[in-house]
């Protein structure tokens, strides 16, 4: 044994057993990582598919698979494919999917008159798809820009989204959608006060077990680029929806929304988008503790599959190591484009 000096740095060098874990170390954190089933074992989250949503783009026509330019691998079903479409994902066991609407600049208007049409779009494929695939959850959105011809999810008065003009018309949405079947409304439109209008009409209505899921924490975001563009909202849409949508800077005001929601009357609460708000998330599950899901949207979708076309990134960890890093953040379940695909992987 080397005796101890002062080398005058004015530290006493450590002795070499020092340097290195002592043989009899307590605490080795690797030991619970050693083979697969110890990590099975201590896990302490589980991604499986009823934690998945599949939010999917309908058009007109019958036959069409039309693919999303600006997201590789989506496409835009025709009812009929879409029936098809929502079967195979009810058969990987994906409890919900999200329908989202196309509509051509012909039927936009003013103030979104064709939201309010029994037999649109979005009518239509509800109707089908309650009527072929059962036991699937159908969600559907509560907003207008995929039906006004400026693109916003309200209307449009004196240059200003005008909140209180706009919370009848969504609920005359919201009840146009529950009559064709729908199961679980989603206001996607953040007024102020939706909630609770919806949710008095839904019981007024004969629709008591509709539930509501709110985009509670909704964030004025750029990653909703390609969302847009497969609406076909992305020319429509003349200024920003920053009147409305959160300021990506605030989670505080996060519990707000989200303490005004419940109280509302929503079932279930949301956060969007997902991956740049995984803190919200974890906020407001905490916070709340109701049932509480993130939407990995359309820019964080492209992002991804542009690294997997390129070969940057290893397409079925990526999609695994995200959709588990909700969970672990707290959610109940993830809106995902990659559901399908997710489900799929873990089948395997
Ligand atoms: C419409 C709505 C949007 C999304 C879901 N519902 C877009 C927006 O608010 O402009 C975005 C979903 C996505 O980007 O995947 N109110």
């Amino acid at each position: 044994m080397p005796k101890l000096m002062d080398d005058g740095t004015g530290t006493v060098p450590r002795r070499r057993s020092e340097t290195r874990p002592a043989a009899g170390l307590v605490r080795r954190l690797r030991r619970n990582r050693k083979a697969g089933w110890t990590r099975r074992m201590v896990a302490e989250h589980r991604l499986t598919a009823d934690d998945l949503i599949w939010p999917l783009f309908v058009t007109s026509g019958r036959g069409v698979r039309e693919p999303v330019g600006s997201m590789p691998g989506v496409v835009r079903h025709s009812v009929d494919e879409a029936v098809k479409a929502v079967r195979e994902a009810a058969g990987l066991g994906v409890p919900a999917v999200a329908l989202f609407p196309y509509s051509d600049a012909g039927v936009r208007d003013e103030r979104g008159s064709e939201a309010l049409n029994p037999d649109n779009l979005v009518c239509r494929t509800i109707r089908a798809i309650k009527d072929a695939v059962p036991d699937i959850g159908v969600i559907a959105d509560v907003a207008l820009d995929p039906y006004t011809s400026h693109g916003h999810d309200g209307l449009v008065i004196d240059g200003r989204i005008d909140n209180d003009a706009t919370v009848p018309v969504l609920v005359e949405q919201a009840l146009v959608q529950a009559e064709a079947g729908c199961d679980v409304i989603a206001p996607s439109d953040m007024m102020d006060g939706r909630v609770a209008a919806i949710r008095a009409a839904l019981e007024s209505g004969s629709f008591k077990d509709t539930q509501i899921m709110a985009y509670t924490a909704k964030y004025a975001s750029a990653f909703y680029g390609p969302f847009r563009d497969a609406v076909g909202a992305a020319g429509a849409l003349k200024g920003d929806k920053r009147t409305y949508q959160m300021d990506p800077a605030n989670s505080d005001e996060a519990l707000r929304e989200a303490e005004l929601d419940i109280a509302e009357g929503a079932d279930m609460i949301m956060v969007k988008p997902g991956m740049p708000y995984l803190d919200v998330l974890r906020r407001l599950k905490s916070h709340f503790g109701v049932p509480t899901f993130a939407y990995q949207v359309s820019g964080e979708y492209s992002m991804l599959a542009a690294s997997f076309e390129k070969g940057w990134l290893d397409r079925d960890r990526t999609i695994l190591e995200c959709l588990t890093g909700f969970k672990r953040a707290g959610a109940d379940g993830i809106l995902t484009y990659f559901a399908k695909d997710a489900a799929r992987l873990l089948d395997e």
